[in-house]
């Protein structure tokens, strides 16, 4: 394969519906879900991605069943406890988008450190993103560039200085996003920055996803001609 995306995002979906066919509660499938996520940071740094970016949970998931929120806290409690150990393994260094303050506190701390832990590895960048909306991280990087800006500043607001006060500043924009089971829609994630990446959608529910469904949709990249607007060479 020739071409492979720098950054890929996944919207890992479909953990519900897999545990529902399985005839287990959703909690199963969000379980389930988190271990093919562990293996993939590997797998995909074996592939030459360098960033990796997975939607975790949106700003809409608080509206999810309070036993199923507090499931996928525990989940996320967990990894954040208990990951250290194989991210210094790996070399990955993990980061939390998305708006920390709305966590519990000590989340908050896990999440700090684990995150000062790993901040020092050259391998896999994994951002996970936590409490995240794409329009609520822009109304907070709007609002914090307000408070630390007079109205001349925001009145010339570029389009770069907007992007660094986003949470995924220094990051590149995603080249892929993969969203898994079956739908077809963004649902609040990365909405700037997915301005010119490729879509691929997978049929399979993520806790199905394997090396060979990543390989599909690495292939599909790998195709597909990227303009950014523009014209490549040969079509002017
Ligand atoms: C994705 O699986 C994980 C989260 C949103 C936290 P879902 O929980 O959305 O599973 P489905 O879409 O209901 O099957
Ligand atoms: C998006 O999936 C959020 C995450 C994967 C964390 P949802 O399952 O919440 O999205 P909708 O409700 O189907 O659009
Ligand atoms: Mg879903």
């Amino acid at each position: 394969m020739d071409k492979i995306p720098l950054h890929l995002a996944i919207i890992l979906d479909g953990n519900g519906r897999w545990a529902k066919k399985k005839g287990l509660p959703r909690n199963a499938g969000h379980a389930a879900g988190a271990r093919v996520l562990e293996d993939m940071c590997e797998v995909v740094w074996n592939k030459g991605i360098r960033y990796l970016t997975v939607y975790a949970f949106s700003t809409e998931n608080w509206n999810r069943p309070a036993d199923e929120v507090s499931a996928l806290m525990k989940l996320l409690r967990d990894y954040m406890r208990n990951s250290v150990k194989r991210a210094m393994k790996n070399n990955m260094r993990v980061r939390v988008i998305g708006d920390k303050t709305g966590l519990d506190s000590d989340l908050q701390e896990s999440i700090a450190s684990l995150e000062e832990a790993t901040s020092q590895n050259t391998g896999l960048t994994f951002q996970i993103a936590l409490n995240y909306g794409g329009r609520d991280e822009i109304v907070r990087a709007v609002r914090k560039l307000a408070s630390e800006h007079d109205i001349d500043y925001m009145r010339g607001l570029t389009d770069k200085e907007l992007g660094d006060a986003l949470d995924t500043a220094d990051i590149p924009d995603p080249d892929l996003l993969i969203r898994t089971c079956g739908e077809e829609r963004i649902s609040n994630f990365l909405l700037w920055q997915l301005a010119y990446s490729e879509f691929y959608f997978a049929d399979c529910a993520w806790p199905d996803f394997t090396e060979a469904e990543l390989d599909r949709a690495l292939e599909s990249y790998g195709s597909r001609t990227r303009r950014f607007g523009g014209l490549v060479k040969g079509e002017e």
